[in-house]
This record gives structure tokens, sequence and C-alpha cells, in this order.
């Protein structure tokens, strides 16, 4: 049953993220909306709610252990606890490996590992703590399976160089 979960969504902004926090809210959820653009948030919450949902947001830098956790709280304060985190926020660079955008490799194992992992690390304690909780995490077919094209992306699933 979605309907009365509470949802944390990293990467919530655009895309699959906003797209998921839309859908679940129209099925009863309480969604609780995370990312760095604030007026896309706010945007994206106004249209929740003028629909007859639930939601609120908060700026959060997912690199940051402390906005994970300030995310977290809101979930707590809004609506009384955590039943889903939702580990979205990510970012795709494609290029050649041998371009040797070391920057974009930085910034992907930032947002797409530290990202995921300090999201748990903000909210494990609390399902720890009530003996339930669900994790779920974006990946991507290019974390799973190697292809021709000479390139480095870094999903949840893994590291992937091919
Ligand atoms: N679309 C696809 O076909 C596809 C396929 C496979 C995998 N994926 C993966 O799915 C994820 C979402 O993709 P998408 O297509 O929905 O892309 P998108 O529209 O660009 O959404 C990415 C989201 O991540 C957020 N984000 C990026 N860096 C962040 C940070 N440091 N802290 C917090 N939020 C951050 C962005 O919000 P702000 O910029 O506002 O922070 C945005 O809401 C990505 O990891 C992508 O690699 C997508």
């Amino acid at each position: 049953m979605i309907k009365d979960k509470v949802v944390v969504i990293t990467g919530a902004s655009s895309g699959i993220g906003a797209e998921t926090a839309k859908l679940l809210a129209s099925q009863g959820a309480k969604v609780v909306l995370g990312a760095r653009r604030e007026e896309k948030l706010q945007a994206l919450a106004t249209e929740i709610i003028d629909a007859g949902g639930q939601a609120v947001y908060r700026v959060t830098d997912v690199v940051r252990p402390e906005d994970n956790e300030n995310l977290v709280q809101l979930a707590k304060d809004a609506f009384g606890g955590i039943d889903v985190m939702f580990l979205n926020a990510g970012l795709m660079p494609v290029a050649p490996m041998s371009k040797l955008h070391v920057g974009e490799w930085d910034k992907m194992i930032d947002v797409n590992i530290k990202g995921v992992l300090n999201g748990i690390a903000a909210a494990l304690p609390t399902f720890k703590a009530q003996k339930a909780g669900h994790f779920v995490a974006t990946s991507s077919v290019a974390g799973l399976k190697p292809t021709p094209a000479v390139r480095f992306t870094a999903q949840p699933s893994g590291l992937c160089v091919t």
C-alpha cells in the first residue's frame, strides 16, 4: 500500500525523481523532496499540493551529509516518520575515457556514490530503530552492462569502466 507512506526522494527537482514524486503523491504517499534547485522543488510541491497530494521540500546537496540528515529530519517533522528513502540524485556525463574529464569523474563519485551512501547513513538509524524501512536507488544499464563505447560511469549498482 502506497497510501500514507512517507517517501523521501533525492534528485526530486526534475526527471525520474519529479515524475516519481507526482506518481506516488497521486496514490496517497506523503513525499519529501530534496535537490539543489529550490525553485523547481517549490513548483513541484505546489503542483502536488494543488492536485490534492502532500509534499514538502528542502534544498539538499546529497554530497553534504548534513543536508541528507536535514531532509530525513524534515520527513519526521512534517509527517512523523520515514518509510522509504529513494536515492535518486545523480548525474551521468558520458564521454570517452581518453578525454580525461577527471573533474567529471570526481563529481560522479561524489554525487552518484557518496551521495547514495550519505542518504543511507541519514536514514538507516531510523529504519533500524523502527525495524522497518526501504532504500531504493536509481541505477542505470550503464552501471550493470559494459558496452562497446569507451566511457566512464559511476552508478549505485557499481562502478563501471567500459
Ligand atoms: N534518464 C535516463 O534515461 C536514465 C537512465 C539511466 C540512469 N539514469 C540516472 O537516473 C538519475 C536521474 O536521472 P534523470 O534522467 O532523472 O536526470 P535529471 O533530470 O538530470 O535529474 C537528476 C536529479 O538529480 C539532482 N541532483 C544532481 N546532483 C545533485 C546533488 N549534488 N544533490 C542533490 N540533487 C542532485 C538534480 O537536481 P538539482 O540539479 O536541482 O540538484 C535532479 O533533480 C541519474 O543518476 C541518472 O544517471 C537516468
